[in-house]
């Protein structure tokens, strides 16, 4: 466990780096994007969603220097009690806690807020947090459904003098920006092809039974948008939400997202032409919806193309790494494991470079992999709130990537190849794709911009 000294030595250097090395916006929209915030003011954060990731994030953000982690939302009371104890143990202060995220949000003492609830609670909350003057952090995947992505685009538009930013967190880490920077300037030549891969084993999720729903759970607050179930489960929380499509996105979201938003930036691609996916839940007979075994390819026209490969209930790896992208190019491969490190290989497959990370990792950590890592994606939301230096993780980009994956699913989900405009990443023709663009919310919670 780092401290907070090691934080703010880490992050003083990255404000550092940050000021001198990376481009600023124009004075005019960083003045805009300054909001009523100083220079020297505390940020005053609030977390929403504050079991796992949620915390982690709550604890880490408390080590940061410039802020506060003054106040948490979770509609569980014994996530919120675990949350509060966890950063009284960094600050020697217990946040203000609150169960319902439209009280939460009415606090003007709150300027920014991380988000970090289940996926089908993103887009939404995103929406009324900007609605609501903060500036945000967003977990990924940006939205559990492309048509939130564009509902989510409108809201920055709108509340433009706020700043969004999402948790992909690698695009702000070192050693995956030099690898990035690297690929690039040619260091594999031109890059045509490029995998990426996760890997897990997870158990199995059961069949669940019907329970009453446990006094520490507000069930009509979790639920929010998403339409009711007729009855409350014992294997729906926490965690296993993901593999319900009423409220998840399944592995491919879960941690494809990661890989794809790398393979997307090194590929320097946008949305694609084409995308397939085949996948099936085979390892398990339980209630687990989505997919344990999947592969989705990209075509990016006369571009390049792409793969994800996921495997939920099998370990074993590729490239020597559970998970990461691997990127083929005309003179050799550049591989990055999930964590701030890359290889780079000459075109029979000899090694010839190994950077490795300068910034401790806990590869299998799967809350909290990279304690210190956030630290820079943090610090580069608050430089883009205090100055307007330009984000590592834009909402637009974060959003690409979580669409290029959704359209996985959707096309899994169909059964057959989706054909995709490349300038707008809409679906072309395709009726029975067209289903699954948006989704059916709970009467009076619908998103509105
Ligand atoms: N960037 C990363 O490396 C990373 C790592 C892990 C998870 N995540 C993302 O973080 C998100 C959360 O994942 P998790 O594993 O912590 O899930 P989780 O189920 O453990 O925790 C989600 C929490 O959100 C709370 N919640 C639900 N509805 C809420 C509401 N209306 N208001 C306030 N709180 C609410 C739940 O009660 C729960 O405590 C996911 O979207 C996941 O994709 C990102």
């Amino acid at each position: 466990m780092s401290t907070r000294r090691d934080f703010i030595k880490q992050a003083a250097a990255v404000t550092v780096t940050a000021l001198a090395g990376h481009s600023i916006l124009s004075p005019a929209s960083a003045e805009a994007k300054k909001k009523a915030l100083g220079a020297n003011d505390k940020i005053h954060i609030g977390v929403i969603g504050v079991n796992s990731r949620g915390k982690a994030l709550a604890s880490n953000f408390a080590k940061m220097p410039g802020c506060e982690v003054g106040f948490l939302c979770d509609c569980d009371s014994d996530a919120l009690a675990r949350c509060q104890e966890s950063v009284r143990k960094v600050t020697g202060k217990t946040p203000k806690g609150e169960k319902d995220i439209r009280r939460f949000l009415e606090n003007k003492d709150i300027d920014a807020v991380v988000i970090a609830t289940p996926d089908h609670w993103h887009a939404p909350a995103a929406i009324m947090a900007l609605r609501a003057g903060k500036h945000v952090y967003l977990e990924k995947p940006t939205s559990h459904n492309p048509a939130e992505n564009q509902m989510l685009l409108r809201a920055e538009k709108k509340y433009a003098t706020q700043v969004i930013t999402v948790g992909n967190q690698r695009r702000s880490w070192p050693q995956v920006r030099e690898a990035i920077e690297e690929l690039h300037s040619g260091v594999i030549g031109k890059v045509h092809f490029a995998k990426s891969w996760y890997t897990n084993n997870r158990p199995s999720i059961g069949i669940g039974k019907v329970v009453p729903v446990p006094a520490h759970l507000d069930w009509d607050l979790w639920q929010g948008p998403a339409p009711r179930v007729a009855e409350f489960r014992d294997n729906y929380i926490h965690y296993n939400w993901h593999w319900f499509w009423r409220w998840g996105t399944g592995e491919a979201l879960n941690n494809g997202t990661h890989f794809v938003d790398l393979l997307r930036w090194g590929l320097e691609v946008g949305y694609p032409t084409q995308v397939s996916s085949v996948g099936g839940r085979w390892r398990f007979q339980d209630d687990w919806e989505a997919y344990d075994s999947q592969l989705i390819s990209f075509q990016f026209g006369d571009q390049a193309a792409g793969s994800w490969e996921g495997r939920s209930c099998n370990m074993v790896p590729v490239d020597g790494k559970s998970s990461g992208v691997t990127f083929y190019g005309e003179s050799g491969a550049m591989s990055l494991s999930g964590g701030n490190e890359y290889k780079i290989f000459d075109i029979k497959g000899k090694l010839v470079k190994h950077v490795k990370s300068t910034v401790a990792f806990r590869d299998g950590d799967l809350q909290n992999p990279s304690e210190q890592l956030d630290g820079f994606h943090f610090q580069n939301w608050f430089n883009a709130i205090r100055f307007g230096e330009k984000l590592n993780s834009t909402l637009e980009e974060a959003c690409k990537s979580t669409q290029l994956v959704q359209l996985g699913n959707i096309a899994a989900r169909t059964g057959h190849s989706l054909q995709v405009n490349p300038q707008t990443g809409f679906i072309i023709g395709d009726p029975e794709a067209q289903q699954y663009w948006g989704r059916d919310y709970e009467p009076g919670w619908e998103p509105f911009i």
